[in-house]
């Protein structure tokens, strides 16, 4: 199996870089982690991955003189790693339709929320205002309009009585760090791919055995 070399981007703590790294450890894992890249120097995930011997590099959006310099440079340095896919964990800078189109098909995201609802930023909050009483997080193809992209998998948990966002970004993370390494096997084995605005192939590892998913052995485990 020729394993497809995937670069993560992060900007902070990376705990779901954590659980991709960690499922990638495994000999079947159809990806292999080539590079962990951060637009934030003081990315904390950024020693965590070193140490774990991970190449990592920092493309500071700060150090380019707009975004068109600093996505240039963030494809430089795709460019140096051989990366085949992409995987955006808590990368926190939008990406322009360029750098977009140039990896439609290969990029995906993780965002907290059972989209197409609560897109963008605070969608906690966005999810107890609106008084859901199931949410989850999706994992999706990038495309130019943000948390729009064709979806590969998605996770649902329960929201309960006295939520606060802190609680329910707790509970959704707990699935975040099981969907994602899923939805990466599913795209680099090929079992799953953007045709137009859907995924054809296995869209989700869950269908109707959720909940005994959901209670299965972690993949990895954090540390
Ligand atoms: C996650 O909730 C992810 O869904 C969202 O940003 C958060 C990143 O957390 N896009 P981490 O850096 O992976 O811990």
């Amino acid at each position: 199996m020729t394993k497809k070399r995937t670069a993560i981007l992060i900007s902070g703590r990376g705990s779901n870089m954590m659980s991709l790294v960690e499922a990638a450890a495994g000999l079947e894992f159809p990806a292999l982690i080539a590079a962990v890249i951060s637009n934030r120097p003081d990315a904390a995930g950024l020693a965590w991955a070193a140490a774990h011997g991970i190449p990592t590099r920092v493309v500071d959006h700060k150090a380019f003189a707009n975004r068109h310099a600093f996505e240039d440079g963030l494809q430089a340095a795709l460019d140096d790693f051989g990366t085949e896919l992409v995987c955006l964990a808590g990368f926190m800078r939008v990406l322009g339709a360029g750098i977009v189109a140039r990896w439609s098909g290969r990029m995906v995201n993780i965002h907290p929320s059972l989209l197409p609802s609560f897109k963008g930023l605070h969608t906690h909050e966005q999810a107890l205002a609106a008084g859901v009483r199931i949410s989850g997080c999706t994992a999706h193809f990038v495309v130019p309009e943000m948390d729009a992209g064709p979806i590969i998998a998605q996770a649902a948990v329960p929201v309960v009585d006295g939520d606060t966002p802190d609680s329910l970004a707790a509970r959704v993370l707990g699935v975040e760090h099981r969907l994602y390494p899923h939805a990466l096997a599913l795209v680099a084995s090929g079992r799953a791919r953007m045709a137009g605005d859907r995924v054809v192939g296995e869209r989700s590892p869950m269908g109707v055995n959720q909940a005994e998913w959901l209670m299965s052995p972690p993949l990895g485990v954090l540390g």
